[in-house]
């Protein structure tokens, strides 16, 4: 069930029986000469609706553009600051809020978000600790999971990919989204055929220790079957790990 599918005669009926709602989170940056810039958008994006199709949870309109300023040396990235992502943060909580919702999931797709989700979580509670009167039953609560730490996502990557899933452009998100959308698969050449690996700080020194966007994966070793086992296998943790949270 999509919120932005939904009337708000049906949304009001959902809130009768629950205030949990998956807001799914990603980034816009590229992700290799083979990957979809929308990838980490794409992927967190596919298992919540196929969680809220399953098991009739409301999925909210997807958070698609997070911290990406170093990738920002490839065409198409795009960013915001930390400070601009945690005011927007807070506002849609604030908004989901203002209807009722007071279980918030975060469903994240994008590592370089996590500092600043939290960030924002500290800002979201910051007002609630703040709040003199009548707080206690209608406080907020937030969760963030980043969909490869659902149960079994890793395990399957460890079985599919034993070298070269590495940090970024993975084998496993890209072929999420080949599942997802297999008329936008991507083939290019890739040199080195495992990326390389290291630090980096802004997107001049990334691009130069990183020169085709990759750290340290192999996506050809992606496919779309892979890519429906993944989403299987992290659909169904999603579904018994937000139940229990929207009954907390
Ligand atoms: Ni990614």
């Amino acid at each position: 069930m999509q919120l932005q599918l939904s009337t708000w005669i049906e949304v009001e009926a959902y809130l009768q029986s629950s205030k949990a709602i998956i807001i799914p989170m990603g980034s816009t940056e590229q992700h290799g000469p083979s990957g979809l810039i929308g990838t980490d958008a794409i992927c967190a994006e596919v298992v919540a609706r196929a969680a809220g199709d399953e098991a009739g949870f409301l999925v909210a309109p997807t958070f698609n553009v997070g911290q990406a300023q170093h990738h920002m040396a490839f065409a198409g990235s795009m960013t915001l600051r930390p400070s601009t992502m945690i005011a927007a943060m807070v506002d849609w909580a604030n908004s989901l809020k203002c209807h009722g919702f007071t279980r918030l999931y975060w469903l994240n797709g994008h590592g370089g978000n996590i500092a600043t989700i939290n960030a924002a979580f500290g800002e979201i509670y910051h007002a609630q600790s703040f709040a003199i009167a009548g707080s206690a039953g209608s406080s907020v609560r937030c969760q963030l999971r980043n969909w490869w730490e659902l149960e079994g996502v890793q395990a399957l990557v460890k079985d599919l990919y034993p070298q070269g899933e590495g940090h970024h452009a993975t084998p496993s998100e890209v072929a999420v989204t080949q599942f997802a959308y297999p008329q936008a698969i991507k083939g290019a050449a890739l040199s080195p055929r495992i990326a390389p690996i290291g630090d980096f700080t802004d997107a001049a020194d990334y691009r130069r220790t990183f020169p085709d966007g990759r750290i340290g994966s192999d996506p050809a070793q992606a496919s779309p079957e892979h890519g429906k086992r993944f989403v299987e296998i992290a659909t169904k943790a999603l579904i018994a790990e937000f139940a229990k949270f929207a009954a907390s």
